[in-house]
């Protein structure tokens, strides 16, 4: 039995910062355990220029622990009146990676979003033809469909018809919760590949009502029935390039989610790793955990992947039931495994 793991430095290809106090609380969590992240630029308001996102970063760097490695990878928010050129020249300067995708509605600050991606044709052509990468929450906002099957319902209406239109635009379809994302994103003929977090593999629906109504299993896209997690899990430990680590670690401070109508978010950033080689260690895939946690998203973005290492030991590590404010992903559980340093 492996004990002792060590990998290459992995990223995290899908996180929430958020800002102010709530940054300053959670940055060296995503940064003791990854080396870049990609950057969500869902803020009040949102992160829509290159100048914000600057900013942005700088506030992001400024609120980590004196000495750390940690390089943000910033996004842009899409909305419908989005200028290409402003993107374009935000990508050209190296500011943004890549842009964000929300259906307007569909979850936390996504006010702002796109109300209708065929709208969208001149920014979408502009990031097939620079090579920038368009990150999609991938869940239609129709009310009239049931909430398990907005992101299956997303696959068939909206994904379908963009990857037909726009062949040569890479797309990453953000925590994918379905069997059909699933297969959607194995299969396509397509430049396109999925993150996955820790609690879509380690979740299912009933978490959510588990003796009563649980806020902090609540995120969105919303975890959903035990095939779905089963069908995600094997695309996670498959080995294929398409899929790769993306925390959706997205805090909200617990008077926010215990509430009436309490927010959608899980913060799963302090033991993220730790949550992911669980899962790989009961599929038996722990010599998979690299290629998922480290290369295959590099890989994908057409970036270098980090030096430097980190080591995963079997050991018990329990949860604690609060980190400042915000009480974490499996809180008051134990884990197998605790990450060194
Ligand atoms: O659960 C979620 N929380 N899903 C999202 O898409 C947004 C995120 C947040 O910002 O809280
Ligand atoms: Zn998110």
């Amino acid at each position: 039995m492996t004990d002792r793991l060590t990998i290459r430095r992995p990223d995290d290809w899908h996180v929430h910062l958020r800002d102010g106090a709530m940054l300053e609380a959670v940055a060296g969590h995503t940064a003791r355990q990854f080396a870049r992240a990609i950057i969500m630029p869902n803020l009040t308001p949102p992160v829509t220029s290159a100048a914000a996102a600057s900013a942005y970063r700088e506030r992001i760097v400024a609120a980590l622990p004196p000495g750390t490695a940690f390089t943000p990878l910033m996004t842009c928010y899409l909305t419908d009146d989005t200028d290409p050129d402003e993107i374009a020249a935000g990508h050209e300067a190296g500011v943004f990676t890549a842009c964000k995708l929300y259906p307007a509605h569909a979850t936390t600050n996504s006010a702002h979003g796109v109300t209708d991606i065929r709208r969208m044709t001149t920014v979408l052509d502009r990031l097939q033809r620079i090579g920038m990468p368009l990150l999609i929450h991938g869940e239609v906002t129709d009310r009239a469909i049931d909430i398990f099957d907005r992101e299956a319902v997303f696959v068939d209406r909206v994904l379908t018809p963009l990857t037909r239109d726009h062949p040569a635009l890479k797309i990453v379809l953000e925590h994918i919760t379905t069997a059909e994302a699933a297969a959607f994103v194995a299969e396509a003929d397509h430049p396109i590949a999925a993150t996955i977090t820790p609690q879509h593999l380690l979740i299912n629906r009933n978490a959510i009502f588990d003796g009563g109504l649980r806020p902090h299993a609540y995120c969105l896209p919303v975890a959903k029935r035990e095939t779905h997690r089963l069908a995600v899990r094997r695309a996670a430990v498959s080995g294929s390039p398409r899929f790769f680590l993306g925390t959706d670690s997205a805090p909200h401070v617990i008077g926010a989610k215990e509430s009436g109508c309490g927010c959608a978010g899980i913060f799963n950033a302090p033991f993220a790793l730790e949550a992911y080689a669980r899962v790989f260690d009961e599929e038996g895939a722990l010599d998979r955990l690299e290629g998922f946690a480290s290369e295959h998203g590099a890989r994908f973005y057409g970036l270098p992947l980090n030096e430097g290492t980190v080591t995963l030991v079997r050991e018990a590590v329990v949860v604690p039931d609060r980190v400042g404010d915000v009480v974490p992903f499996l809180a008051g559980e134990t884990l197998g495994w605790r990450m060194l340093g």
